[in-house]
Formats: C-alpha cells, structure tokens, sequence
C-alpha cells in the first residue's frame, strides 16, 4: 500500500534538486515541474520504480509512459530517429513535443515503461527545473502526469499536493506551468508522422515543419472503449456541458474571449480562459480554472465555445475527454 509519509515539498535551488535527483536515483517517485504540466517521476530504468507510478496514480493499466531527458543527444541513444524525426527534434526540442520512435537497440528505458512495445515515447522538456534535476538524474525519467488516474493534470506543486499527498516521495515546486496541456504526442514509426496527442506544439507548426499536415491518429494511451465513446480523462468532480451558449441556474461557467452566453447572471461561479481570446493564455490557465470551478461544488461546469485554432485543438480535446461519459 503506499505510504502515508507527507511529500516533502522541494525549492528548486541546488539543494532541492540534488535531493530530487538522490530520491529518483534511488527509485523513489518525485513530481517535476515541466513547461507543459508536472510529471510524475521515476528512474524509467528501473521496472520496479516505474510500478510505483502505476500504484501512486492508481491507474488501472499499464499505458506506455513517456521517458523525459535533459538533451537530444541522449534522447538519440534511446530511440532509432528517421529524417521526419530528426527534424522534429532539431526544431521543437527541448519543447512541448514528445516523439515516438522504435526503441534502440542499446537503449536503458525500460519494458514497463515501454508498456512491453518496441517503441519509445522521448522527450526533452524546455523547463529550466525539468532539464537541472534530468541532468542531475543522467538517466531518462517516466513521467506520465502527476494526477490521480483520470483527474485533471497538475500545473502547480499545489495541484500535485492536492492529489498524490503521502503517495509520492516529493515534489518539486516549479512554480506555474507556462504552456498547461500536455505536449503533443507524434509516430515517428515509419511511413509519415502522424499526430497522436495535440498539444503544446500546434499542429500548424508541426505542418510547417513536416511540409503537409500530419495525419491525426487515435492516442492509443486512451483508445476510445466503445464505438463513439471517448475515453474519460482529465474528468472534474461535476459533469463537464461543451458548447455552452446559455447557462442553467447554478452551473459554473468556463468562458473563452469575449462571447457572453445567455443566462450567465444565473452562473454560480465563472472563469475566462483569454478574455483577449489567447489560445496560449487559454490553454495555461485551462486545468486551474477546471479545478477551482469543480472546487465551487458545481455540479455541471458549462463551457463555452473555444476556436480549434492553434492550441485551441489541444484546448478542445482535453474539454471533450473531460465531458466524455464516465
Ligand atoms: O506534457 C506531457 O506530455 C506530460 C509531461 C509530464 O511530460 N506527460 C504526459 O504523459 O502527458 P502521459 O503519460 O499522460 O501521456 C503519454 C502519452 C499517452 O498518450 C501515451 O499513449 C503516449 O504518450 N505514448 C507513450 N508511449 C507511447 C508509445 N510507445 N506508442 C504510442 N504512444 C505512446
Ligand atoms: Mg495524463
């Protein structure tokens, strides 16, 4: 059973991740800040350590994780990296991008991490923390978010703290995440790339790139379970109602830009995601507006719409997995 010992709560000074990096080597499990959402850690060499992400979450199967180094170059030790890939990397790393390639020959991450797959997810995360206790850490590191199975992801140390208090070793506070959804996810298998998670880097600038717009595939991490369903993910407490044009009495309001939808007066708690319209802004403040809303006692969270442009696809496919039946 996991232990109920309060997480220690680390500063990341020189001190706070040296003890960040003692704790992974150790096999330990260590919330890390990224520019997208805080990781929840481990040694991804280390099958039992890696378990212990799958216990702490309480996630009821093994989904392959993605292994976060501190540069390129180790991330090419890991993963076999075709032209498309190559260039992916050179453009968007360290960034929001997280590349899926076979797995190398000589390569440390793990079976488990790896979901029993020839393939590697790998990415190299932008965040000045990230990158300091990655490199501290000199090996990959499995983070899937740092969020109870099928909650919303965590983008404050106080997010991380709310749901895996006393399950995890500790976590080091970051601050706030600047981007606030996860990185896109893109096959690099072979054949053309294709995108099987939106995210942090927008599919427009992935097309630039590639020079056509990448393919979308199903995220096989959450493979919708019936015809028609999605898979629920980042779920609040309260049912999530997309589209909203008109609020019902006593529902909380999730607002983008300046649309207003009728009966708002009768809302019992609103947020506004960009009242400039930002999908940037939009998307960083997207899974904190989610919580406090659902922390009002809500019991529906009305959205309103949000543009699919840029980072508004990655917006839209976290609200429609929130609003996905349970
Ligand atoms: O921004 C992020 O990506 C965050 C931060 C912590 O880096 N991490 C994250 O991890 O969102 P997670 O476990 O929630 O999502 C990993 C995604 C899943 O959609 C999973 O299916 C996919 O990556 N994935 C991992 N390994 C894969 C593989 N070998 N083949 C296909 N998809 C894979
Ligand atoms: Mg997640």
């Amino acid at each position: 059973a996991p232990s109920t010992i309060p997480t220690l709560r680390l500063v990341a000074d020189a001190d706070g991740l040296a003890r960040a990096a003692a704790l992974l080597r150790a096999g330990r499990l260590v919330a890390l800040p990224t520019e997208t959402v805080y990781g929840l850690g481990a040694d991804a060499t280390d099958p039992e350590a890696v378990a212990a992400i799958y216990a702490a979450k309480g996630r009821p199967r093994f989904n392959p994780l993605i292994a976060h180094v501190a540069t390129p170059e180790a991330a090419l030790a890991e993963g076999v990296f075709d032209e498309a890939a190559l260039r992916l990397a050179k453009t968007f790393w360290p960034g929001p991008l997280t590349l899926v390639v076979p797995a190398a020959p000589g390569g440390s991450v793990c079976d488990l991490a790896r979901a029993g797959l020839d393939s590697v997810a790998l990415r190299v995360p932008a965040h000045a923390a990230a990158r300091a206790l990655l490199e501290r850490v000199g090996r990959p590191v499995a983070a899937p978010s740092a969020n109870r199975s099928g909650r919303v992801s965590p983008t404050s140390a106080e997010h991380v703290l709310s749901d895996l208090d006393g399950r995890i070793a500790a976590v080091l506070d970051g601050g706030e995440c600047p981007v606030g959804v996860e990185s896109s996810v893109v096959d690099c298998l072979g054949g053309s790339p294709r995108l099987l998670r939106p995210g942090g880097v927008t599919r427009q600038a992935l097309a630039a790139v590639l020079g056509f717009d990448p393919e979308t595939a199903g995220d096989p991490g959450s493979r919708p379970v019936g015809p028609g369903l999605l898979a629920s993910h980042y779920a609040p407490r309260a049912g999530v109602r997309l589209g909203a044009v008109r609020i019902e009495p006593g529902e909380a309001a999730l607002l983008f830009g300046a649309f207003r939808p009728a009966g708002l007066e009768q809302a019992s708690a609103v947020e506004c995601l960009s009242e400039r319209g930002y999908p940037a802004e939009a998307a960083a403040r997207l899974f904190g507006a989610l919580r406090r809303l659902d922390a009002s006692g809500a019991p529906v969270i009305a959205v309103a719409p949000v543009p699919e442009d840029g980072l508004g696809e990655a917006i839209n496919d976290r609200l429609r997995r929130a609003a996905a039946p349970r």
